[in-house]
C-alpha cells in the first residue's frame, strides 16, 4: 500500500522558562528507573553457567531414576495451600502472597509445589496410571519472607515427588536423588534425617511435648512462648540460644513411634547405607510444613561453618495423608525440593566456578560479518549451520570487524569466521585462528564440515 505523504507544517515551539522547567521535571521523572521488588532477583546472562548447570544436572539425575516432568500452575486457590501446608505454619501465616483476583476469588502464588502436584494428581485422575507416579519439576516459588542471603521472596526449586506407594526404598531413592544432584554439582552435602511417625504417633507425642514446654515456659524465647499451644513442634526448630537449652532435654519423637513407623524408618536408614548416602540422625528435625508423616529430611552443605548449618539446601519427606486430605483417595506419597539459589550460593562458596558460560554451551566459533551483503549471507549461513548442529556466536548489529573480533575474544572463541562483500562474491569465508591470528580462506560449501571438525562434533 502506498504511503500517503503528510504535508503537516512543522510547528516551532518557543521554549519558555516555564516550559523548560516542565521539561526538566519530565526528564527527572524519566531518570527514576524501576527496581525489581524486594527479595526478587534478576537472573543475568553472566550467571547462566550456574543456572543451566543446575537445571541440566538435576534433570539428568531425575531422568536417570525414572522420573517424568510435571508442572502445576503458579497460581492456585489459596485454600489449597492453607489446607496442605497448615494454618499454624509460618509459610501460611506470614509468607503467602495471597490476594483476590478480578473475580473475587482468593488465590495465592505457590509457596511450594507439593500441594499443587497433589492437587493435579487428583484433578487429572492420575491414580489410574501405573503406581507409583514419579515426577520431577523446576520452577519459581513465592514466599513473603524477610529477605537475606539465601532467602528470597521469589526463589526456584528443583523437586521430585512419588505418589501412590509406600515403601522405605522410595524414601531412600528420593534422598539419593537429592543428595546425588547436589554432589554432581560439586557440593559435599550431608543429610539430616528423622521420623515423625504417623499422625497418631504425633498426637501422643504432642501431649508430652506441650506438657514439657509448659513446665519450661519461662525459659523460652517470646516467639516460642507463643508457639507452645499453637505449633509446639516448630519450637524444636528454633535457633534461639535461649530455646536451645530447653530443646536439648525435650522428649524426642523417636521414642513415641509405633512399631510400624520405627521398622519403616530403620529400613530407610539401611537403604541409605546401601546407597552410601551420609546422614545424621537429628531427633529435633520436624520440618516447617504440616503434611509430613514418618520420614523427614533436610540437606546441608557438609561444612563446619555455622552459617551453612542454618540454611538447608533442600528438604522433604513422606506425606501419606495429603492427597486424601485434599479430597482424593488414600494415596501414600513422598518427595523433596532443593532450593536452586542456595545451591548456587554453595557452588560459588566451594569455588566450583564453572566460568560464565558452561563448556557445552560455549560458542567456540564467532561469526563476524561486514557490509549489507555480508550480513544477509551471514543470516542464512548461521541458520544453515544451526540446522546441522553447529552453534556459533554472533552480533549481527555490529558493523566494524575490530568490534566483532573484540567480542569474539570476550566470548573465548577459538576461531572467528569472517564474511565480507568479497567473500560473498567468491562464495568463501575466512576462518581466523584467534590465538595465532592465522587466517585461512575456505569455500562456504565446506564450512559446515570444517566447523564440525574444529568443534569436534562427530
Ligand atoms: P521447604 O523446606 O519449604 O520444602 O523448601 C525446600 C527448599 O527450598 C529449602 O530447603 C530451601 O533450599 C528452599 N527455600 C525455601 N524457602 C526459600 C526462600 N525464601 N528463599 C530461597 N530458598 C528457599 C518444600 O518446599 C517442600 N515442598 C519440599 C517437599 C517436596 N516435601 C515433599 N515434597
Amino acid at each position: 500500500m502506498p504511503v500517503k505523504k503528510t504535508t503537516k507544517k512543522a510547528t516551532t515551539t518557543k521554549v519558555t522558562k516555564k516550559g523548560s522547567a516542565a521539561k526538566k521535571a519530565v526528564d527527572n521523572k524519566k531518570a527514576k528507573a524501576y527496581e525489581s521488588l524486594r527479595g526478587m532477583k534478576d537472573i543475568l546472562p553472566k550467571h547462566e553457567g550456574y543456572w543451566l548447570d543446575v537445571f541440566h544436572k538435576s534433570e539428568s539425575v531425575a531422568r536417570a531414576y525414572g522420573y517424568q516432568y510435571m508442572q502445576a500452575p503458579i497460581l492456585e486457590q489459596a485454600q489449597l495451600f492453607v489446607r496442605s501446608i497448615g494454618k499454624g505454619t509460618d509459610v501460611v501465616n506470614k509468607e503467602m502472597y495471597i490476594f483476590e483476583d478480578r473475580d473475587g476469588k482468593k488465590v495465592a502464588l505457590r509457596p511450594e509445589l507439593t500441594a499443587g502436584i497433589a492437587r493435579a494428581y487428583i484433578s487429572n485422575g492420575m491414580h489410574n496410571l501405573p503406581q507409583p507416579v514419579k515426577v520431577w519439576y523446576q520452577g519459581p516459588m513465592f514466599r513473603h519472607d524477610r529477605p537475606q542471603a539465601g532467602r528470597y521472596r521469589q526463589f526456584h526449586q528443583f523437586g521430585c515427588e512419588v505418589l501412590g506407594d509406600r515403601d522405605p526404598v522410595i524414601d531412600a531413592e528420593l534422598i539419593a536423588v537429592s543428595y546425588n544432584t547436589i554432589k554432581d554439582l560439586g557440593i559435599d552435602a550431608v543429610v539430616h534425617i528423622n521420623s515423625i511417625g504417623s499422625l497418631e504417633d504425633r498426637q501422643n507425642y504432642l501431649v508430652e511435648l506441650v506438657g514439657y514446654f509448659r513446665s519450661k515456659r519461662s525459659y523460652l524465647s517470646d516467639e516460642s512462648k507463643k508457639r507452645v499451644s499453637k505449633n509446639p513442634l516448630r519450637i524444636l526448630d528454633s535457633k534461639d540460644g535461649q530455646d536451645l537449652e530447653v530443646i536439648q532435654d525435650a522428649p524426642q519423637i523417636i521414642d513415641w513411634l509405633s512399631q510400624d513407623s520405627k521398622a519403616y524408618f530403620m529400613k530407610v536408614l539401611e537403604y541409605l547405607d546401601e546407597l552410601q548416602v551420609p546422614y545424621v540422625l537429628v531427633p529435633t528435625l520436624v520440618r516447617g510444613l504440616d503434611y509430613y508423616t514418618d520420614t523427614v529430611f533436610e540437606l546441608f552443605v557438609d561444612s563446619e561453618d555455622a552459617l551453612s548449618a542454618q540454611s538447608a539446601l533442600g528438604g522433604g519427606g513422606r506425606y501419606d495423608g495429603l492427597v486424601e486430605q485434599l479430597g482424593g483417595r488414600l494415596t501414600p506419597a513422598a518427595g523433596f525440593s532443593l532450593g536452586i539459589e542456595r545451591i548456587i550460593l554453595a557452588m560459588k562458596d566451594q569455588k566450583q566456578k564453572l566460568g560464565d558460560v558452561p563448556a557445552e554451551k560455549k560458542p567456540h566459533i564467532f561469526f563476524a560479518q561486514l557490509g549489507e551483503q555480508g550480513r544477509r549471507r551471514a543470516l542464512s549461513l548461521i541458520e544453515q549451520l544451526r540446522k546441522s548442529g553447529v552453534f556459533v556466536g554472533s552480533h549481527l548489529s555490529k558493523n566494524s570487524l575490530k568490534g566483532q573480533l573484540e567480542l569474539a575474544n570476550k566470548q573465548h572463541a577459538t576461531h572467528t569466521i569472517i564474511l565480507g562483500q568479497k567473500e560473498v562474491q567468491d562464495g568463501t569465508v575466512i576462518i581466523r585462528d584467534m590465538d595465532s591470528g592465522i587466517q585461512e580462506i575456505i569455500d562456504q560449501k565446506k564450512l559446515e564440515k570444517k566447523l564440525k571438525k574444529l568443534l569436534e562434533i562427530v
